[in-house]
């Protein structure tokens, strides 16, 4: 019998691509200046946070890998190719050559296929990784060491409503969290998504040009607020009882249900978060913020 496994830490990582272009990794191709530090900041506490941590796996849910009808999990085990994002190409066209986890893929497939939820292995080996799983993963571990589990999201929150999208999301988190333990690996979680997401709709001249950038209203602002407060003290039932409100009228990216998603495999925690930064991107609402789960 193996060792039991565990979530050692689970995290709220954003993934505008911004972040990668500011930061200038070999593998993009555009250059910056600078631009966005409150973000890449966060970032950099989160990976000296996680550089204590001994775990072998990152498992990433993404709202820009979206299938309209259920699970779908990356079941290749090397994927490289050229990502470029599709609203931004002059930002981010990045090289990718990453490595799947593909038993614990299938395991946390299995368990939510046993749990009743639709799901797929998807074993394309020309699949077009998305930009969200990408960027979420190298700010978070950019010497791509570890291996990637890497989930999508679905349709479930337009095709149906918020609630069924999250009902759903509550059920995959318990069966990550099952397979993950029955795996005896120690995996780290991040949801890849903003908070407030009504962006601008123009850019200027030089993207990292700080001068024009800050939250796009304020009232997207107070709900983030709301949402990193109740982070804060522990109150993570309560962020998921007002997730549907939230990301009605924030815009917010969490209609992916990656957050849901994460609080679920969490247990949905009562200990405090530690906010490792917040600030904005083309006026969306993006926060770093990490649970290190109870020893
Ligand atoms: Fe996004």
């Amino acid at each position: 019998m193996p060792n039991k496994g565990k979530i050692v830490a689970g995290v709220l990582a954003p993934h505008p691509p911004h972040l990668v272009y500011a930061e200038n990794p070999p593998q993009n191709e555009p250059r910056a200046e600078c631009g966005w530090e409150n973000l890449r900041w966060a970032y950099e506490r989160l990976r000296k946070s996680l550089s204590h941590l001994d775990y072998d796996v990152l498992v990433v849910h993404s709202p820009h890998w979206r299938t309209q009808v259920g699970t779908h999990f990356l079941g290749v085990e090397k994927f490289s190719s050229l990502s470029v994002d599709p609203v931004f190409p002059n930002l981010f066209r990045y090289h990718y050559d990453l490595a799947v986890d593909v038993s614990l893929a299938q395991q946390i497939h299995d368990q939510a296929e046993k749990e009743g939820l639709t799901v797929k292995m998807m074993k394309n080996p020309h699949f077009r990784i998305d930009y969200g799983t990408i960027i979420s993963c190298h700010m978070t571990n950019p010497t791509w060491d570890k291996p990637i589990v890497g989930i999508s999201s679905n349709g479930a929150a337009r095709y149906f409503n918020m609630e069924v999208l999250q009902a759903e999301m509550l059920r995959l988190g318990e069966a990550t969290r099952k397979a993950i333990e029955d795996s005896g690996k120690k995996a780290v979680l991040l949801a890849s998504n903003s908070l407030s997401h009504r962006h601008f709709t123009v850019e200027g001249e030089v993207p990292e040009d700080m001068s024009r950038e800050h939250i796009s209203n304020h009232n997207q602002y107070l709900w983030d607020m709301k949402i990193i407060d109740l982070m804060k003290k522990g109150k993570t039932e309560e962020i998921l009882s007002i997730m549907s409100d939230f990301t009605e009228t924030a815009t917010a990216e969490t209609d992916g249900g990656s957050l849901s998603w994460l609080l679920s495999a969490l247990k949905i925690p009562k200990y405090p978060a530690e906010i490792h930064g917040y600030g904005s991107v083309i006026g969306t609402g993006n926060a770093v913020v990490e649970w290190r789960t109870p020893l």
